[in-house]
């Protein structure tokens, strides 16, 4: 099949323009393909573009509208939000800081085969996944304006990253395997965290809620204690950064995760292969569910907190 496009593609090409335009043509691919995609490419200096806060094409003011819709999500889609979260809560400085999940660069490494899921799954897909999961919220269309604009911004954002190439900081960092004591994290938690998210964890004002019906779902990534240790390690108090250690992020981390949060329909399915990791607080295929919380109804349409396993992957089985 690939060879039958490639040959294809060489037919139509030598039909569009003369033998030498051609041959020069074919060294400059060739040496691309030498030199290598990934040249002029360096992770520790790559900056993302800035985005136009005045867009003057239809691009940039998409670009400019999915920024608004990470910043504000409550506010724009409160029937796709219902928490007190945005999607810049966790993903800091608007998806530009590393080991805060950052979204830069995020184009090149989607499609992309996910062990959770078990399935090869679209940008769109992978933003569902946090509404659903992070936001305790509901799919929103892959064909509405508001996706669009989402992905429009991602892929602003990731301009100047080869496909298939890393960024500085993804994902969170990795811990050192160590267990939380949340009696010990509800001590670090009245100390350092209290004054911003509220004595009863519920978020205050604009800052958002860290458990119970406005936080986060037990599906979320944030709601594994070794996840959730190493962005608070990194990224919070949030006026000081780096002040507890790795022992006190794992402490208050242990807290956090203990207390109630919304239910997240069909976490059973997940990882369909086994091979959770070991500090997921729910039971999938060979695993136990690690301190589980409790879990509180969704407000939203549960049935739209799933997002389906595309239909091809589903044929193969
Ligand atoms: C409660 C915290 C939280 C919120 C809120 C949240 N996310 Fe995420 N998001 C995560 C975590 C954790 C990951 C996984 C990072 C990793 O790969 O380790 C992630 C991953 C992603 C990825 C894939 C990143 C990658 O490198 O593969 C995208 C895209 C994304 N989120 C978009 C969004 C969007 C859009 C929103 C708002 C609709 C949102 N997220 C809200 C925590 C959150
Ligand atoms: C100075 C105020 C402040 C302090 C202190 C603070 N945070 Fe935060 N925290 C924030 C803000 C603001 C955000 C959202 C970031 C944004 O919107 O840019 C946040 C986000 C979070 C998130 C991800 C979103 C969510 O609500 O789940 C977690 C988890 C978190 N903080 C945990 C903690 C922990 C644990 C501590 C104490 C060690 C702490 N924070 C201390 C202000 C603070």
């Amino acid at each position: 099949m690939i060879r039958r496009l490639a040959f294809l593609g060489a037919a139509a090409f030598a039909a569009a323009c003369t033998l030498q335009e051609a041959s020069d043509r074919a060294d400059s691919v060739a040496s691309v393909a030498q030199r290598g995609p990934a040249r002029g490419y360096n992770p520790n200096t790559y900056q993302p573009p800035v985005v136009d806060s005045t867009p003057d094409d239809p691009f940039e003011a998409s670009v400019y509208r999915g920024l608004a819709l990470l910043t504000h999500t409550h506010d724009s889609l409160p029937a796709y939000d219902p928490s007190s979260l945005n999607c810049t809560s966790c993903h800091l400085d608007e998806g530009r800081r590393p080991n805060a999940a950052p979204l830069v660069g995020v184009f090149a490494r989607y499609p992309k085969f996910m062990d959770r899921n078990g399935a090869v799954v679209p940008i769109e897909d992978r933003v569902n996944y946090c509404f659903t999961r992070s936001l305790a919220g509901s799919r929103l269309p892959s064909d509405s304006r508001e996706m669009q604009d989402i992905v429009a911004y991602l892929s602003f954002i990731s301009r100047g990253v080869p496909q298939g190439e890393h960024v500085r900081g993804e994902g969170f960092a990795p811990m050192p395997a160590l267990t939380g004591d949340s009696a010990r994290g509800r001590q670090v938690f009245v100390d350092n965290c209290a004054r911003c998210h509220g004595n009863g964890g519920a978020g205050m004002g604009p800052i958002p809620a860290l458990w119970g019906a406005a936080s986060f779902s037990v599906g979320a990534s944030m709601a594994r204690q070794e996840r959730a240790a190493s962005f608070i390690r990194h990224n919070m108090p949030f006026d000081r950064p780096g002040l507890l250690t790795d022992g006190q992020a794992f402490d208050v981390a242990a807290y956090i995760t203990s207390m109630s949060r919304p239910d997240s329909p069909g976490k059973e399915q997940d990882w369909p292969n086994g091979g959770a990791p070991a500090d997921v607080p729910y039971q999938t295929r060979g695993h136990r569910a690690f301190r589980p919380p409790r879990v509180l109804p969704r407000t939203t349409n549960a049935a739209a907190a799933l997002v389906p396993v595309p239909a091809s992957v589903l044929k193969q089985k």
